[in-house]
């Protein structure tokens, strides 16, 4: 067992503190879609124009919570960072339409609509397609026709995409939770790093995700998506503002043609591109402030464990599921002091790793096509879809899935484990 991991879940545990009633649920109600299609007047079809507003969601009550909830800010921002939350967080919820630059292809009209449960910032059931086309060659992502991921609406019917006949991968992705993610951003490269070098049990290795990030141009150590593919929280809002909403902006400034048809895409793009632009006032645009939102949003609290969670903590090491869910690592200097050298209890060693019949069949950034990134397990009492694809509705089920490198932990979990011991270690991991 890796000593320095299983010295940092104990001493999380240890500083486990009851948090009173449990936590609000969330009063957010999905809004239903409503699209509004654009306008076809004839002769402007070559002219783009400028964006119109987007629109605000409703007032969000502030109602007085017991504890740390889902949806709440980190503790201890200063009312600079507490205004740049409230402000991501209304940026979140609005909605784009086609006059303010949603499409020509898109998934879905606001962030909010597919992370909105328990709280704003979490899942839904909502999910993306992913296809591409698997040789002996390689894999080929199929960029030319619109891959690897599908946009399944847009602004008019005439321009939708669907997915090619000669791809033989197809994948489902389900919404990952955004909780804690400004902490994930602030641990140093390094440490992600010394991860993949620390000796592991079982045959466990680990791969860092060398991805290049687009909002600066450097090689960084990927931790955000499934695959790991993403650096930066900007960087993130930016590939999601151009490839779920079809809202170009400065980091990706290039709209998405249907399935790579020019034609379809001039006719259809009616605003002005980057249709995401900097307010001169704020020297800010949305991305940014969708980055701020989930940068100060705090993470899962860590709940008071039961006689039976605290048994199930023990079971989590010995059974080996520690190899890879490492339990805490620390954020480097952060010139946000609720970011500044914190422990983050993710559960995660944000590698790679080979899951054998559990990866996706898609290769993207990194990652190869059996390789996928160490789901963080904070805030799995917020969930009722796990793996990539949403193919397990409980955590046992989750469990068993396992494959490739987690073989061994899975088998003792299985075999090993009597029902209550197994039982022991789901109440842990509803904890965490
Ligand atoms: C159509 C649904 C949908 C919309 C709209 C959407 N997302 Fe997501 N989001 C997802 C899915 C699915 C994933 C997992 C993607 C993957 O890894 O392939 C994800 C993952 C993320 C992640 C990575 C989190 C992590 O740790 O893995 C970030 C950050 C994110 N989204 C931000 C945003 C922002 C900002 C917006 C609005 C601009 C947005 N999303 C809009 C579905 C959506
Ligand atoms: C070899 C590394 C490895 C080991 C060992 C491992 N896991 Fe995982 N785990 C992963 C990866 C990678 C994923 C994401 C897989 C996917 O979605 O395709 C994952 C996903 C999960 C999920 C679903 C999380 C989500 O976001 O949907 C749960 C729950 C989980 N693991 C629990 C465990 C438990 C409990 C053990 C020990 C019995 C364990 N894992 C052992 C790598 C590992």
């Amino acid at each position: 067992m890796h000593r320095k991991t299983s010295k940092a879940l104990a001493l999380g545990v240890a500083a486990t503190v009851a948090i009173g009633t449990g936590f609000a649920q969330s009063q957010i109600q999905q809004s239903q879609t409503q699209l509004q299609s654009t306008q076809s007047d004839s002769g402007t079809q070559s002219r783009t124009r400028p964006r119109a507003p987007r629109i605000r969601p409703p007032a969000i009550p502030n109602l007085p919570r017991a504890g740390i909830a889902f949806g709440d800010p980190l503790q201890g921002l200063t009312a600079d960072e507490l205004a740049d939350f409230t402000e991501g967080l209304e940026e979140f919820q609005s909605q784009d339409t086609a006059e303010s630059g949603l499409g020509p292809i898109f998934n879905n009209v606001s962030c909010v609509i597919c992370h909105a449960s328990p709280a704003v910032g979490g899942v839904s059931a909502n999910f993306v397609t992913r296809f591409g086309h698997s040789a002996n060659r390689g894999f080929d992502p199929m960029t030319a026709a619109g891959g690897s991921l599908l946009q399944d609406k847009a602004i008019d019917p005439a321009a939708l995409e669907s997915i090619p006949r000669d791809a033989n991968v197809t994948t489902r992705r389900i919404t990952t939770p955004l909780f804690g993610a400004g902490l994930i951003e602030a641990i140093p490269d390094s440490t992600i790093m010394d991860n993949a070098n620390a000796r592991k049990p079982d045959g466990v290795s680990g791969k860092v995700s060398m991805v290049q990030d687009a909002a600066t141009g450097q090689m960084r150590v990927g931790r955000f998506g499934w695959k790991a593919q993403q650096a930066s929280l900007l960087t993130f809002a930016g590939d999601a503002y151009l490839n779920e909403m079809g809202i170009t902006n400065r980091v990706f400034p290039t709209e998405n043609a249907p399935n790579g048809n020019m034609t379809l895409l001039a006719k259809y793009d009616l605003v002005d591109d980057p249709e995401d632009q900097t307010d001169p006032a704020s020297g800010k645009a949305d991305i940014d402030h969708f980055a701020d939102f989930m940068r100060l949003l705090a993470p899962p609290s860590l709940l008071a464990l039961s006689d039976d969670a605290k048994a199930g903590a023990a079971l989590f090491v010995t059974t080996g599921c520690q190899a890879c869910h490492q339990a805490a690592m620390a954020t480097g200097a952060n010139p946000v002091a609720a970011l500044d050298r914190k422990v983050v209890m993710l559960f995660s060693d944000l590698l790679l790793h080979d899951m054998g019949s559990l990866g996706d069949g898609i290769v993207q950034g990194s990652a190869g096509a059996r390789e996928m990134r160490t789901s963080p397990l904070w805030g799995l009492r917020g969930r009722n879809a796990f793996l990539h694809d949403g193919r397990a509705v409980t955590v046992d089920a989750a469990i068993r899935m396992h494959d490739g490198e987690a073989a061994p932990a899975r088998d003792r979990y299985v075999n090993r484990l009597s029902p209550a011991l197994q039982r022991q270690l789901q109440a842990f991991l509803d904890s965490i």
